[in-house]
């Protein structure tokens, strides 16, 4: 019903306007006494300061916010970190034992392939730390410790606030190794918490500029295609952005590294293709965000319709963006939680523009729980 749906036409539209509370949910209680905690650790410490590697494993969104987490996991606790589709890793044969910590990141926690992946991790005695969204769930449950996401119950099948909460969880699994291995002083830890917690905020503030994002949906509605460009964290988006436009919309939708486009995607641009390209921030990431203004001048000079998710106060991009989508500035790590907003908006507005239940895309399952 309409109030369910809190006066929206759909769940996922409210959804995606509960991600400040999604997030400020997830990390209450996460940092006491100048400690990140778990929610279960059936490990000792020991053994959390013990590991020697990760694995991500997930599928789909859950999987882009493990390629999110790599970035910061190995950047705090200087453990190599490898993500993984979950249907990937449990036919391959990783290299895994009880030094090992293989971090499951599912929404549901009934997924089959994650949960099959934690199986065979913990068949090579590798220790299994669960991020989900579902109290109880199956995987939590086989696994050797857990953090719960306190996104609340998600019924659009297109993950949104899930997500979010997932790439915050992630962060907090990187800064609980980063504590146990002593890689990050004390107050360290508190900072890149603090940060985290400043981002329900920055959220909040991309909610209320995103009626820009709507318009420029319905004006694109009709492409054939869309490509996405990222780099550093801002790839990851850029998969998520092209995911979330397949699911809703039923449009071809690639994501790309923005360092690839010489070896292939440039191939594809024609006059008119959008082309969303998610910008680091220009004093985080100078060096990047110089990289990518140049391949925006590149592909818009090919024609490509330009659409340019860059931070507040970004000059040097403008003259590049046939279309800017402002977002403020946030720490470079933690810039996915605001730039993956409008990507959101916007693959949900072209898919109610062509006619398309967004709550409930054709042939896909909210929990695919048979492979
Ligand atoms: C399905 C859903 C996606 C979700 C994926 C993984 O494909 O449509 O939104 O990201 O499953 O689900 P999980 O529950 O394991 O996070």
């Amino acid at each position: 019903s309409a109030a369910e749906k809190g006066g929206h036409e759909y769940f996922m539209l409210k959804e995606i306007d509960e991600q400040p509370e999604a997030l400020a949910n997830t990390l209450r209680g996460h940092f006491e006494a100048g400690r990140i905690i778990l929610d279960e650790q059936r490990i000792s410490d020991q053994d959390l300061r013990d590991v020697d590697k990760v694995f991500v494993v997930a599928c789909g969104s859950a999987y882009h916010s493990g390629l999110v987490a790599k970035y910061a996991i190995e950047h705090w606790t200087r453990l190599p970190v490898e993500v993984e589709l979950a249907s990937e890793f449990r036919y391959r044969d990783p290299v895994l034992d009880r030094d090992t910590l293989v971090v499951a990141v599912s929404q549901s926690g009934e997924t089959a392939d994650t949960l099959e992946a934690v199986r065979h991790a913990r068949e090579q005695k590798a220790r299994v730390l669960a991020v989900c969204n579902t109290n109880g769930a199956q995987i939590p449950r086989e696994s050797d410790a857990v953090l719960y996401t306190h996104a609340g119950p998600e019924i659009g099948v297109a993950s949104t606030k899930a997500f979010l909460a997932q790439i915050a969880a992630n962060y907090l699994v990187g800064l609980a190794l980063a504590q146990a291995r002593g890689t990050k002083y004390p107050d360290e830890v508190a900072r890149e918490f603090a940060e985290l917690e400043a981002m329900p905020a920055a959220v909040q503030k991309v909610l209320s500029t995103v009626d820009q994002v709507r318009d420029l949906g319905r004006r694109i509605a009709d492409s054939k295609a869309v490509l996405f460009l990222g780099r550093h964290v801002g790839f990851p988006v850029a998969l998520e952005g092209a995911l979330k436009l397949k699911e809703l919309a039923y449009m071809h939708a690639e994501g790309f590294a923005a360092g690839e486009l010489k070896h292939g995607p440039i191939a594809l641009v024609e006059e008119g293709l959008p082309i969303v390209v998610v910008m680091p921030s220009p004093k985080g990431r100078a060096v990047l965000h110089s990289k990518l203004v140049s391949n925006i001048s590149e592909i818009q000079a090919r024609g490509a319709r330009t659409i340019v998710i860059a931070e507040e106060g970004d000059e040097a991009v403008r003259p590049f963006a046939d279309e800017l989508i402002e977002i403020p500035a946030v720490p470079t790590l933690l810039q996915p939680l605001v730039s993956t907003v409008p990507l959101q908006v916007l693959a949900a507005e072209i898919a109610r523009t062509r006619g398309y239940d967004v709550d409930k895309p054709r042939n896909l399952a909210k929990s695919v729980t048979v492979e």
